[in-house]
């Protein structure tokens, strides 16, 4: 594949084991065309896939950490081709991959940028970020998650004001409404992100992704089916070298060496 034009990639974090995204359309405040989407769903498809990677972070800039979908590009599509194309149908694919994936926001979440953020597992945010649906203000609806996941993460009166008005509300807001987990200084962000996805690569990737696993299925079963699916995964991890070395290496007191297996 061609080298991506909008979004950078490295490898970083001590043993190399984090890859770290970031979008890169500073003219347009990392607007989410489809190009970059196409460049973001694939490097985030070939990292699923590599065997040293161990966590995913994803950034922009400090300005923006993406403004939205593009509405320059969209203002005239139509509504059979939106519908019969299933428009940001494909954005999807960021909640398909496997491994672990950060958030880390400065600057505006906005839009299509918030939809994003919400989509990974782990959303730390700087002090100056903020963030926010606001379609309602250029004639159109979130249409990438966002009535749908603010309502399950911050409950029906937050996602109506959020939805309904386009209001943005600052990054200690989205903490105190569960849609981002710590608040960091704005230089720190994205190192503090980098060091929570080391952290989870020094697992074990099987294991993490078992975890992962049994998270998102509570937003998408009962309570009931969702502790079987928890136990059943639980029991599964027994079937594993992991298991046996994690616990054997607590007993004899040192650190694990993990197989993935
Ligand atoms: N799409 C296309 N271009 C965008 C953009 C977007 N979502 N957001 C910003 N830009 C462009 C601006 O047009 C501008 O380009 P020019 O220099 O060529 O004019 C450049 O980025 C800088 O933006 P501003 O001059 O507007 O910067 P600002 O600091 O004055 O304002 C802002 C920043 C408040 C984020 C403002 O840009 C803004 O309101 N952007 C749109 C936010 C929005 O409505 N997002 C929702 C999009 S719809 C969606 O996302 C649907 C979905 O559910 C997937």
């Amino acid at each position: 594949a061609a080298a991506p034009e909008m979004i950078k990639i490295e490898k970083v974090g001590a043993n190399q084991n984090v890859a770290l995204i970031k979008l890169n359309r500073p003219k347009a405040l990392n607007a989410l065309c489809s190009q970059l989407m196409t460049e973001l769903s694939s490097a985030l498809q070939t990292l699923d896939a590599d065997k040293q990677i161990g966590a995913i972070v994803i950034t922009g800039s400090e300005r923006a950490f993406a403004a939205g979908a593009d509405i320059k590009e969209m203002t005239n599509n139509s509504f059979s081709q939106t519908f019969s194309g299933s428009f940001l149908s494909n954005w999807t694919d960021i909640s398909k991959v496997t491994k672990p994936v950060i958030a880390a926001v400065n600057g505006f979440a906005l839009g299509g940028g918030n939809e994003l953020a919400m989509m990974c597992d782990i959303v730390y945010a700087g002090e100056k970020a903020q963030f926010g649906q606001p379609e309602v203000n250029i004639g159109t609806i979130p249409g990438a998650g966002g009535t749908q996941r603010w309502a399950r993460t911050a409950g029906k009166s937050a996602a109506m004001e959020i939805c309904l008005t386009g209001n943005r509300v600052t990054a200690q807001e989205a903490k105190d409404l569960g849609i981002v987990s710590k608040v960091y200084p704005v230089e720190q962000v994205v190192p503090e992100a980098i060091k929570l996805g080391e952290k989870i690569a020094s697992q074990s990737p099987l294991i993490v992704q078992m975890a992962k696993e049994a998270v998102n299925k509570a937003f998408e079963t009962t309570l009931q089916e969702g502790l079987h699916y928890e136990r059943r995964l639980f029991h599964v991890t027994f079937a594993t070298k992991d298991q046996k070395e994690g616990m054997t290496a607590f007993a004899e007191k040192r650190a694990p060496n993990w197989k993935s297996e």
